[in-house]
């Protein structure tokens, strides 16, 4: 129960209801916010609001009602105390760190998160003398040999991670992190507070991507971090104030409304790609199935732990073939033999999406380091959507039953 008798709300409420109140006009859908700045009621108010003494809004920049509302609700399902939404998932990650790092500390990454996640870590954040190191996702030996004890600052962990859906055992992280007076930060994208809540299993600071399953339709970009409230509004909501990392309040009030319907999104989603996982894995032309949902996955019961027992809603297969050419000739025919899934990047959206990773996210690297990486010619990439399941796996079929 809370203090005043309402009991707690169980997440699908949280996901519904959670926000601000209405405002004098009574509207049951929330309102939209666009505007730069708030007319004070006086000069002695606007002193103590901008001065951070007195609650109220000021200036879009760093405080808006749509954007307010927004991370309201997703810090309640996330289950943190506060949150601060940012003009992108990569915002996200530029505000946390540009908050919490100085020059000679150190952080320790997966090193197969989202690919511009490490070019920030090393590349722009090496140029100011952050340190890092990169370490395998699953060798929880490595991320403990890697921490440099009085440096590190941050573990930074994403799982399941792009395209291999590999899963990291988070409280063994936040234990890690923890022992050695770090923070653990955990990109929850692909899995979403719907799935996996990664404060409940220790971590301290959840970075999102509303682009992908907060948002849900494929129609913003937007991030948000969550944490306890002296990070947030102690820390990171003045370097937003800084330097203008915000979301629009529009942005923010489309995922606002997205989130009301994350949950039973995600179950969807995650139905339709255990459903696609078990078929693809039984098809002739197909080598291997990643797909947390799978027994055959590695961290499978891991995954099922830590995702409501849920295996998300990507999955990447690889294509039998012998040699790189002909894999990668192979994964473009399935491809494009396509007529309802969408040859792009993004994912978390209603409709299906497919990619091939080596040439596209991963096209930058050179064929050695994909290989280290797992990524190979003939991998494709699922975001499954929420069309029926008999039409994606009817549209891959095409493809899958005469491979070149
Ligand atoms: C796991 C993950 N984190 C972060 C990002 C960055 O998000 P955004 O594109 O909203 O900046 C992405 C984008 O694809 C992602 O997949």
């Amino acid at each position: 129960m809370n203090q005043d008798d309402t009991p707690l709300w169980h997440p699908d409420t949280i996901a519904v209801r959670e926000g601000l109140p209405r405002s004098a006009y009574g509207e049951h859908s929330e309102a939209v916010f666009l505007t730069s700045s708030f007319v004070q009621p006086d000069a002695a108010s606007a002193a103590a609001r901008f001065a951070g003494e007195e609650e109220g809004f000021v200036y879009s920049r760093f405080s808006n009602p749509s954007n307010t509302a927004m991370e309201r609700r997703l810090a309640a399902m996330e289950g943190t105390e506060a949150a601060i939404s940012t003009a992108s998932g990569m915002g996200a990650l530029l505000l946390l760190m540009l908050g919490l790092l100085k020059a000679g500390d150190h952080v320790v990454c997966s090193q197969s998160v989202f690919g511009a996640t490490i070019k920030l870590i090393a590349g722009e954040f090496g140029k100011f003398g952050v340190e890092s190191s990169f370490v395998p996702q699953t060798d929880t030996a490595a991320w403990r040999a890697a921490i440099r004890p009085g440096k590190t600052r941050l573990l930074f962990a994403e799982t399941p991670t792009n395209p291999l859906t590999e899963v990291c055992d988070i409280r063994a992280l936040a234990d890690l992190a923890h022992d050695a007076d770090a923070l653990l930060v955990v990109d929850n994208c692909f899995c979403s507070p719907a799935l996996q809540r990664p404060v409940v299993l220790g971590a301290d600071l959840i970075v999102h991507s509303g682009t992908k399953y907060l948002d849900g339709q494929g129609r913003v970009v937007a991030g948000a971090v969550c944490g306890s409230r002296d990070i947030i509004e102690g820390r990171l909501l003045p370097t937003q104030r800084t330097t203008g990392v915000t979301l629009s309040p529009f942005n923010a009030w489309v995922v606002h409304k997205g989130l009301e319907t994350l949950g039973v999104r995600m179950q969807a989603h995650c139905a339709r790609a255990l459903q696609l996982a078990v078929w693809l894995e039984a098809q002739p032309g197909v080598a291997h199935v990643y797909y947390p949902g799978l027994s055959s996955h590695p961290q499978h019961a891991l995954a099922m732990a830590q995702q409501s027992g849920l295996g998300g809603a990507v999955l990447s297969f690889a294509v039998t073939a012998d040699g790189p050419e002909r894999a990668r000739a192979r994964a473009f025919h399935v491809i494009d033999s396509t007529r309802l899934c969408s040859i792009t990047a993004n994912l978390g959206d209603t409709r299906t999406t497919i990619t091939h990773p080596a040439s596209t996210s991963h096209g930058r690297l050179r064929e050695d380091q994909r290989a280290a990486a797992g990524i190979g010619q003939g991998l494709i990439r699922i975001a499954v959507g929420l069309e029926h399941p008999a039409d994606i796996q009817a549209d891959l079929a095409r493809g899958l039953r005469h491979l070149p």
